[in-house]
């Protein structure tokens, strides 16, 4: 396998902003913000991130997310971010954020979106990765809680390309969202949902029939269902897996027995993501080299899921086309 097609121009489509915060910034922050950590060191942390599901992961990131507090700091966590894309041949990015995590403590929602905002401008200015923005909803909380939280936001919707749903999946189905998602489509926004993570295909069919939504997040249980993969093959709705998350929260023991593979085989239109890279122990260059190392990935199979990254972004087509061909160039000279 030539290196060089790992480094093909790439699209990620399902980082939570929030999970890129690594344990050494997550210090930084709590020193500059005057809060106290209950860890000694970044090894202590590090070593904390031992998950057994999403749930366990969930309680220590929405922990670690509290010593986000100041415009700079949303500013910090999303332009380290971007400098990682621009090492890894990320040219676009769909960023996922939650602002009930920040909200719900008090930090105010202008806050959030401006720091976020002018790191993906200097991004674009600065590194060249375009990007975006994805608001999502924690669907532990109320479907009250998130329409009130798309009516805070609506007024910024310019800055917005869809709104997604993320946090605990068993228990919350998408259909508690769907006057919640019909709101926000009918204000102009896409719709996207983590579904099929550690949740059953009725939740993936449930997001695409009520949330109407144009991506899948994670998905990999879909091929528990032979009409839903027939569905998602016949409509190329994209699936953003995230291979070091499901391994990481145990929905595959292993890397090797990793379902991306046979997604691919099936026809399914297959993205490769890193979900919350702090936590999960790479970006999208280790979740590259982690599913090439241990599946066995054809060459034209990692030209198709750099084809499929910016086929299944929120791109005009001009701009869509024009990554394409840089990608046909690059695999030209492989
Ligand atoms: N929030 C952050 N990462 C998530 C994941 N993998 N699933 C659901 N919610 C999340
Ligand atoms: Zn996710």
């Amino acid at each position: 396998m030539s290196s060089s097609l790992l480094t093909l121009p790439k699209a990620e489509l399902h980082i939570h902003i929030e999970g890129s915060l690594e344990p050494e910034m997550m210090f930084a922050l709590a020193q500059r913000n005057g809060l106290s950590l209950p860890y000694d060191s970044v090894e202590a942390v590090r070593a904390a991130y031992q998950f057994e599901n999403l749930q366990s992961f969930l309680d220590l990131y929405y922990a670690g997310a509290q010593v986000l507090q100041t415009e700079q700091d949303f500013y910090d966590l999303t332009w380290a971010y971007l400098q990682k894309c621009a090492a890894q041949s990320v040219r676009h990015t769909e960023i996922f954020f939650d602002p009930q995590t920040h909200t719900d403590r008090g930090i105010p929602f202008p806050v959030v979106l401006n720091g976020i905002t002018q790191a993906l401008r200097d991004g674009r200015e600065r590194l060249g990765v375009s990007s975006g923005l994805i608001l999502c909803f924690l669907r532990h909380l109320s479907a009250e809680a998130a329409m009130a939280t798309l009516e805070a936001a609506l007024p910024y919707g310019d800055h917005f390309l869809a709104v997604g749903l993320d946090s605990s999946e068993m228990g919350h189905p998408p259909a508690k969202f769907q006057a919640v998602f019909d709101r926000a489509r009918a204000e102009g926004l896409l719709t996207v949902a983590h579904a099929g993570e550690e949740g059953p295909p009725e939740y993936i069919w449930e997001a695409l029939r009520l949330l109407k939504v144009s991506r899948i997040d994670h998905g990999v249980r879909c091929v528990e269902d032979p009409a839903l993969v027939d569905f998602l093959v016949e409509h190329q709705i994209p699936l953003t897996v995230c291979p070091l998350s499901n391994v990481k929260l145990c929905v595959f023991d292993q890397i090797a027995h990793h379902n991306l593979k046979h997604l691919l085989d099936l026809g399914l239109c297959v993205t490769v993501n890193s979900d919350d890279p702090a936590y999960f122990g790479g970006y999208m260059a280790e979740n590259m080299a982690a599913i090439t190392n241990a599946l066995p990935l054809t060459s034209q199979d990692l030209v198709t899921l750099a084809q499929n990254s910016f086929k299944a972004a929120f791109l005009s087509d001009d701009q869509r086309q024009g990554f394409l061909e840089e990608i046909a160039q690059a695999a030209a000279v492989t």
